[in-house]
């Protein structure tokens, strides 16, 4: 059993906060904002995230996990200090790494002899040298280790990685390290620092890669009168291609693929390198945003100014409340600007929104609404009673721009129906 501290309690930084007390470590998190300290420590996670809530009252009831504001603390005894803050993109795209810097000034000093700082957080390739720099502490080793967490199961990502990645400069840092986890058994890629942080990229752009295909290849089939779910269904049965990540959908969203494709861009910029591919990849994102709004304006007769438009799903995907960087808020926006009146339902959101309104009920969000849009996948939406939401709607006109529903079933209530890459 380690000491370990985590510093930030956000979607990352709890979930390894939890996850390693789970594992039979003694942690303590901090975050800098007192009530989400507060609502932790009363047994509460403040996000949704399947099955943390069971881990975090087993940790606290072990006294295994504790939580405070107070950084300093939480490192003095602490072997491992994991670093969870925010990496956001800046302005020209570049990881803004500010927060990682305020805080490894602020414990530079505090930090146990020959203890161990691991960046958890995604930062640019060459950031732990940033990180080493601040810290001014030769007795420290600071290692990258990057997360592979998707949101909605993050606690089954943690315990049951496909792979830990470690860049240290020296073995020994990096077996200690991989020592936390011996129990998930999980294989083990001990590299360097630079490697390690480009592995992370890596693995966010092919992935946000693949969807970008797979929205590109719907905008043909859409053309070529073909059906995207038999085309990548096909190519999934292919190992070397793989069926995950190839469904169509509204543009890929979230904390991690829009920031770390801008950032890789840069990073590839800065040594001389112009990520073409990448660019694209980018670029397919942002026009299937336009499409699925060019598509409901389309079907709500040209024009959507001074009308109803209904919304179902505001997060970036299902099973988690996130909103940022939604095509969902990306979408509600831009029909605002065409003098939409969109009313949203989503079941994890409550809280208002700019021109956005949010609806209790996925039934009242289309009362008198020209046309729904359908832009997160929640599994509730399906088994909806669609004669009613027929009967409560000005026209019965659906843009599923996840194809959650089942098309057959809709024309025969009446529905004019269009999904993403179908004939
Ligand atoms: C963040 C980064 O966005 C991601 O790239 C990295 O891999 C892990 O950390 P996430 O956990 O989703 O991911 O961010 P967020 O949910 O915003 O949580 C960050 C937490 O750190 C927030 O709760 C914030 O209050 C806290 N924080 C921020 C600190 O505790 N100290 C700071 O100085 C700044
Ligand atoms: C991602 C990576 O999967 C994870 O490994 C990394 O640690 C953090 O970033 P996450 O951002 O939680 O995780 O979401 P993910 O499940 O990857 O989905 C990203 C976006 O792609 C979402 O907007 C999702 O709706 C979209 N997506 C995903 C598709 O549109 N089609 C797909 O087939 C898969």
């Amino acid at each position: 059993m380690s000491c370990i501290a985590v510093i930030g309690a956000g979607y990352v930084g709890l979930t390894t906060a939890v996850c390693l007390a789970h594992l039979g470590h003694q942690v303590h998190c901090t975050d800098v904002v007192a009530d989400r300290i507060a609502t932790l420590r009363s047994g509460m996670t403040p996000n949704v995230e399947e099955g943390l809530g069971e881990l975090l009252r087993q940790g606290l009831a072990s006294g295994r996990l504790l939580f405070s504001t107070d950084n300093i603390e939480a490192v003095r005894n602490a072997e491992f200090t994991f670093l969870c803050v925010p990496t956001p993109q800046g302005d020209d795209g570049r990881a803004d790494m500010s927060y990682i810097e305020q805080v490894a000034t602020q414990i530079g000093p505090h930090l146990a002899p020959d203890s161990i700082v691991v960046n958890k957080s995604t930062v640019p390739v060459g950031s732990t040298r940033v990180v080493e720099r601040v810290l001014q502490r030769s007795d420290i080793s600071v290692v990258s280790n990057p997360e592979f967490l998707r949101e909605g199961s993050a606690v089954h990502d943690f315990l049951h990685p496909d792979r830990i990645v470690i860049g240290a400069d020296d073995e020994g840092t990096a077996m200690k390290v991989s020592g936390l986890f011996i129990r998930t058994s999980a294989p083990i890629i001990a590299t360097d620092p630079a490697t390690a942080e480009t592995i992370k990229y890596a693995s966010n752009a092919f992935l946000a890669t693949k969807v970008s295909f797979a929205n590109a290849i719907a905008a043909l089939c859409e053309a070529a009168g073909a059906d995207v779910r038999q085309v990548v269904r096909a190519m999934g049965y292919d190992p070397r291609i793989g069926s995950d990540f190839l469904r169509p959908g509204p543009g890929w969203g979230g904390s991690c693929f829009p920031k770390d494709t801008a950032a890789l861009v840069r990073i590839a910029e800065d040594v001389g390198y112009d990520f073409g591919l990448l660019k694209g990849v980018i670029t397919v994102n942002q026009e299937q945003r336009a499409r699925v709004v060019a598509k409901a304006i389309r079907m709500a007769g040209g024009s959507v100014d001074g009308k109803v438009v209904a919304l179902w799903g505001l997060t970036f995907k299902a099973r988690t409340d996130d909103l940022r960087d939604s095509p969902a808020l990306d979408i509600a926006q831009k029909l605002s600007a065409q003098g939409a009146r969109v009313r949203a339902y989503d079941p994890t959101v409550r809280h208002s929104l700019d021109n956005i309104e949010i609806c209790d009920d996925p039934y009242s969000a289309c009362a008198n609404a020209e046309v729904l849009i359908v832009a997160t996948e929640w599994d509730e939406l399906r088994w909806l009673d669609f004669a009613k939401v027929g009967e409560v709607m000005a026209s019965r006109t659906i843009m599923d721009a996840r194809n959650l529903l089942e098309p057959s079933m809709l024309y025969e209530l009446g529905f004019m129906y269009e999904g993403i890459g179908l004939a």
